[in-house]
């Protein structure tokens, strides 16, 4: 039976250039799709960008610009790339588009009508100058518990405290210095403790094929009858960019409110505009969507389940619409142990992936490779990376056509025998096709990719005992090598069928080889029929090279350069927290604001005078604290030819964590100079006032080793 599938993933901000994360989000879904279009299911799998909330609206101001110029550039780039990963999107769309306005004020007018909107006074703190409510984010001091300055509202990042922007001490504005104040105002909240939602919640929870991890979240978050589930802000004041609140002037609904419903504004932008079509008739979005038999599936990554399994679905039901019908939900992607989260800068970002041209296919192989049906973060390692796409895609997969190939042509003119479908080797691959369709459907990549792999070694193994190089040295044994070759081919054609999935464009190239129009699922059954021709083997795919893997993995030019969208390096905020989705605050934090002492110039001196200094642009491969000083942290530098070790007085104002990776500056010819916990063999730069300290940073392009004159 044909199934009607609306499949989204997560929709990204549109403040910043695409994570590595994404595209494993992506790539996750984008198999799982793919794999049921080849079912012969519908699906209309969909996504938009994340347009509104207060980082988006701050980051334009930064730039001069008006928040939907920013929406617009963001959206331009992220056009461009997802395609390049082979991501097929129906269509991609945008929160800030009259449909989602149309649906999110709709939906809000139905929950307002079932009773379930009430309104609240509530305490904030609140920055005078630029006249705004400060999301905890939005505000710095120092930790009450370590006293690390710098810190943000809600947690430490020198020693990991807990606590409520009230706790700070000396707290400022993040985005003026200004010392905030407390204020109140009314808020809107959706009542999630209500009866009502409790009961749905707990049924929709029961009867949801929700992951394990997912279930035993969501019953500490409900707890016994919902008595730890409170009611849910979705109300922000002016200056806000997001979407008018109806009866409330003044009033926009929380980012978080309208990012869900731009699945559905995607979905209906995308019929409206003449997508997906059903017999030349144009579908109605509602009509669709009221269709008991669609199942609505969400993508998304583990710091956002509780939007996608408690609010969404309680929204959706109140408002009268189709639930979701499971949330999958993915860990995070790790490189080499450190946390990419969407807000880490560095590691291998699609920009530079694509930049260096490195196939996506790779990528994605890789990422398929690693994936499984659990909340599981994943490791990027790049050695794996290298060895998995080397030696298996390359080594066990491609290769097979190639055994054949040139002997079909140069002996048989490209033309295959009939293979029989009970050759051993055939019937294990073709007895393969249900297991791997539950794999496939269960989101066991990882355990497809191993069992494809599997199958080509058995192959390859059938290659090696037929032996078709020696097989072609004698006319005599022509058809016992003609069947070999044919066997290896159809071989070869079934398990590209199995791996079409998670390779298109290789399953495409694959297709233009064997002379076959496609993959759908009923190719993993299907030989190829007598006397089928086969075109001239070409090269399918080539390996990666180790260097190609070092120049991804490198930090990225401009990690130091704070104005780069999407290259930020926060901590990861709570999930109902509003964090700053772009560098800006992050990498300037903005100090309180003090008298500026600016000190006399200092005597004269000459050009010679100056050129004694050898200043380098040094790349900070480690840092960590020095246990024995309060004030040092011990920098290892990559100067290009050498590495250096030096101590600096900087822990004050950056934590290690916050610095490797970074490009600055160092004094390379200083006299080293013997310190009770080591030799510091030169100096960083950094520009300061006594109290507060700035680290210099070279701009972009400038690389380890390069001479500053
Ligand atoms: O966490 C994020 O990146 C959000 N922009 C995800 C939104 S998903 C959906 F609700 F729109
Ligand atoms: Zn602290």
């Amino acid at each position: 039976m044909q199934r009607k599938l609306f499949v989204t993933t997560a929709l990204p901000y549109a403040n910043g250039g695409f994570h590595i994360g994404h595209m494993m989000e992506y790539i996750q879904a984008d198999i799982w799709v793919r794999f049921q279009r080849m079912q012969g299911h519908q699906v209309h799998f969909v996504c938009a960008d994340d347009t509104h909330g207060a980082p988006i609206m701050l980051n334009a101001e930064k730039q001069g610009i008006t928040p939907e110029a920013l929406v617009a550039k963001v959206a331009a780039e992220h056009i461009a790339q997802w395609p390049q990963f082979h991501i097929s999107f129906d269509f991609w769309h945008s929160t800030h588009s009259p449909e989602n306005i149309e649906l999110a004020q709709t939906i809000y007018k139905k929950l307002k009508a079932n009773k379930l909107i009430v309104s609240r006074e509530i305490e904030q703190f609140f920055d005078p100058v630029k006249q705004m409510f400060l999301a905890d984010r939005f505000i710095k001091g120092e930790c009450p518990k370590c006293g690390a300055k710098d810190q943000y509202g809600d947690s430490c990042e020198a020693c990991g405290a807990v606590y409520t922007p009230a706790e700070l001490k000396n707290p400022y504005s993040v985005l003026t210095g200004a010392t905030p104040i407390m204020k109140s105002s009314e808020h809107l909240f959706f009542k999630l403790s209500d009866k009502r939602c409790v009961s749905f919640l707990q049924k929709w929870v029961k009867e949801t094929p929700l992951q394990s991890e997912v279930k035993n979240k969501l019953a500490e978050w409900l707890g016994d009858d919902g008595k730890n589930l409170n009611d849910w802000d979705i109300s922000r004041d002016a200056p806000y960019f997001g979407i008018d609140i109806p009866d409330a002037p003044g009033k926009f609904f929380y980012v978080w409110l309208d990012a869900p419903v731009g699945y559905l504004a995607s979905l209906k932008a995308y019929f409206a505009a003449g997508g997906a079509k059903a017999n030349g008739e144009p579908r109605d979005f509602e009509t669709f969507l009221a269709d008991e038999k669609v199942e609505q599936y969400h993508f998304i990554g583990k710091d956002i389940v509780y939007f996608h399994t408690l609010f969404w679905p309680a929204m959706l039901h109140f408002a009268g619409r189709k639930k979701p019908n499971n949330v999958f939900v993915h860990g995070f992607l790790q490189v080499t142990g450190e946390k990419l989260s969407k807000s880490r800068g560095f590691g291998p970002t699609p920009t530079k992936y694509l930049d260096l041209k490195l196939n996506t296919e790779w990528l994605r192989y890789y990422i398929a490779a690693k994936l499984n049906d659990r909340v599981e973060d994943l490791d990027f390692n790049p050695d794996d990376f290298l060895a998995r796409v080397n030696a298996d895609l390359i080594g066990k997969y491609i290769n097979i056509a190639s055994r054949a190939a040139g002997f079909l042509h140069k002996k048989f003119d490209g033309r295959l025998l009939k293979v029989d479908a009970k050759q051993s080797v055939i019937a294990t691959i073709i007895g393969a096709s249900d297991e791997m369709a539950a794999l496939y459907d269960g989101r066991e990549f990882g355990k497809a990719v191993r069992r494809i792999m599997e199958l080509a070694d058995m192959v390859n193994g059938f290659v090696d005992t037929e032996k078709p190089w020696e097989l072609a040295k004698s006319d005599d044994n022509s058809a016992v090598l003609h069947k070999a070759c044919s066997i290896i081919i159809n071989a070869f054609h079934l398990l590209t069928a199995y791996l079409a999935p998670i390779l298109p464009n290789l399953a495409a190239d694959a297709a233009a080889f064997l002379n076959v129009k496609g993959y759908d699922w009923s190719d993993t059954k299907r030989l190829l029929p007598a006397d089928h021709k086969i075109n001239p083997y070409k090269h399918l795919m080539s390996r990666i090279d180790p260097k190609q893997i070092d120049a991804l993995l490198d930090a990225p030019k401009d990690v130091p350069a704070a104005t780069t969208l999407g290259k930020t390096k926060t901590a990861p905020a709570p999930a109902n927290d509003e964090a700053p989705q772009s560098t800006e605050f992050a990498l300037q934090p903005v100090e309180a604001p003090k008298p500026i002492i600016i000190q006399p110039i200092a005597e004269t001196i000459s050009i010679d005078d100056f050129g004694r200094i050898d200043l380098r642009v040094a790349k900070i491969i480690d840092a960590e604290y020095v246990e024995e000083a309060d004030k040092l942290l011990r920098l290892t530098l990559d100067l290009g030819i050498e590495q250096r070790q030096v101590f600096a007085g900087i822990r004050s104002a950056y934590s290690p964590k916050q610095l490797i990776g970074r490009l600055t500056v160092m004094v390379a010819n200083l006299a080293p100079r013997k310190m009770r916990f080591g030799e510091s063999q030169g100096m960083v730069l950094a520009a300061g006032d006594g109290t507060s300290i700035y680290l210099l940073a070279p701009d972009s392009g400038a690389v380890p080793g390069m001479r500053i004159k």
